[in-house]
């Protein structure tokens, strides 16, 4: 499965969840995760994303590892919240975009 990692947080572009095939982008008030039993490993959503957050399960970066986890966690706990369309970011991307740390800021 594909998995977001930290770029995205507080940027939410979901560029990605727009052209996922399979529905799989679950969306948080400030990040989105990838539920890993919905995800078909199709690589679209990678390209799609400007922060360059998104990675196979077998190539997330090894500060990023922990991620797998998160995404297979809140994928359950927001399996309500499909999201499968683009909207805005979020206002203060600019500022957060390229950011590096994020995890603290992610609002569960
Ligand atoms: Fe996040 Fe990038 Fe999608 S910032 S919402 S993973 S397009």
């Amino acid at each position: 499965a594909y998995v977001v990692t930290d770029p995205c947080i507080q940027c939410k572009h979901t560029n990605c969840a727009a052209v996922c095939p399979v529905d799989a982008f679950r969306e948080g008030p400030n990040f989105l995760v990838i539920d890993p039993f919905e995800c078909i490993d199709c690589d679209a959503c990678v390209a799609e994303c400007p922060e360059e957050a998104i990675f196979p399960d077998d190539e997330v970066p090894l500060e990023w590892e922990d991620y797998i986890e998160l995404n297979d966690r809140l994928s359950e706990e927001w399996a309500e919240h499909v999201i499968n369309q683009a909207k805005e970011s979020l206002p203060d991307v600019d500022k957060w975009s390229g950011k590096e740390n994020k995890r603290k800021h992610l609002i569960e």
